[in-house]
């Protein structure tokens, strides 16, 4: 049936739908590059381990300010799309918590909106052990939404979409916006410790086959949902900004 919950598939969503995936998802935000370079993790010859890679959204940059990466990603079809894009990178088709990685060897760690797939009783030792003494973890996502941004009219019809089907996140862990809970867990193990907490704010203008593109890669939209909110789209005049959000922690190697 066409409306079947993408929900069953929980991570493995990205993968069945990876060339979508790969068109779909906005890159990441320039003054997040900044920041990294800023901060001194993404320089000329940093090694980065990077868990939960996709297609590579986070890769490219990454090798392109001249990092050595490392990337583990479970996913197949996702896996291919990365090495055909990015061959310079090293591929570990692997989930982070089964990967055998080599002791002190990376300077930082990289999930770049994976961290909520894994299970970090696992994979917050094992980057403990894989980093150098002061390695670095940075963890971040996009957020699709920004709560600060008055409501536009497509944001109102994503509310009435989501509303009407009630409680159904697939996602582990906490909210994708609650960022000190997100703190709370990657710090409590006592592993690493948080020292850069930071959220990039940006917005973009997306056409009605763009949002149908992104909408389909998120894990708890239905295909009938995603129907709606392109429909909605083209209703509004065929191009609608969004307002995202890019939460950044920064955890040091206790
Ligand atoms: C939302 S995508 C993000 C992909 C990429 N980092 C990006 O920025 O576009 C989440 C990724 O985490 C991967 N993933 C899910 N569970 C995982 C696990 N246990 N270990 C490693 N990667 C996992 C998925 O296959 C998918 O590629």
């Amino acid at each position: 049936m066409s409306d079947t919950p993408n929900t069953s598939l929980g991570p493995r969503h990205f993968d069945a739908h990876a060339e979508i995936y790969d068109r779909g998802r906005p890159p990441y935000p320039r003054a997040l590059w900044a920041r990294l370079r800023e901060l001194d993790l993404l320089r000329p010859g940093v090694r980065v381990i990077e868990l939960g890679a996709g297609t590579g959204l986070a890769t490219g940059p990454m090798l392109a300010a001249g990092a050595a990466v490392t990337a583990v990603e479970p996913g197949r079809e996702l896996a291919d799309r990365l090495r055909a894009r990015h061959p310079r990178a090293t591929l570990l088709l692997d989930t982070a918590e089964n990967v055998r990685l080599p002791t002190s060897t990376f300077d930082l760690a990289v999930a770049a909106t994976s961290v909520h797939w894994f299970d970090l009783d696992t994979v917050l030792p094992e980057l403990h052990r894989a980093l150098v003494s002061d390695g670095c973890f940075a963890v971040w996502r996009n957020a699709f939404g920004d709560p600060n941004v008055p409501v536009t009219p497509f944001r109102e019809q994503v509310e009435r979409i989501v509303a009407r089907r009630g409680e159904r996140d697939n996602r582990p862990g906490p909210g994708e916006l609650d960022t000190d809970m997100w703190v709370d867990r990657l710090t409590d193990s006592g592993h690493f410790e948080a020292t850069h907490i930071e959220h990039f704010r940006w917005s973009i203008d997306l056409g009605t086959d763009r949002i149908r593109d992104l909408f389909t890669t998120f894990s708890d939209w239905r295909p009938a949902e995603v129907d709606e909110a392109a429909s909605a789209v083209r209703a509004l005049g065929g191009v609608v900004t969004e307002h995202y959000l890019t939460p950044l922690i920064v955890l040091r190697r206790a």
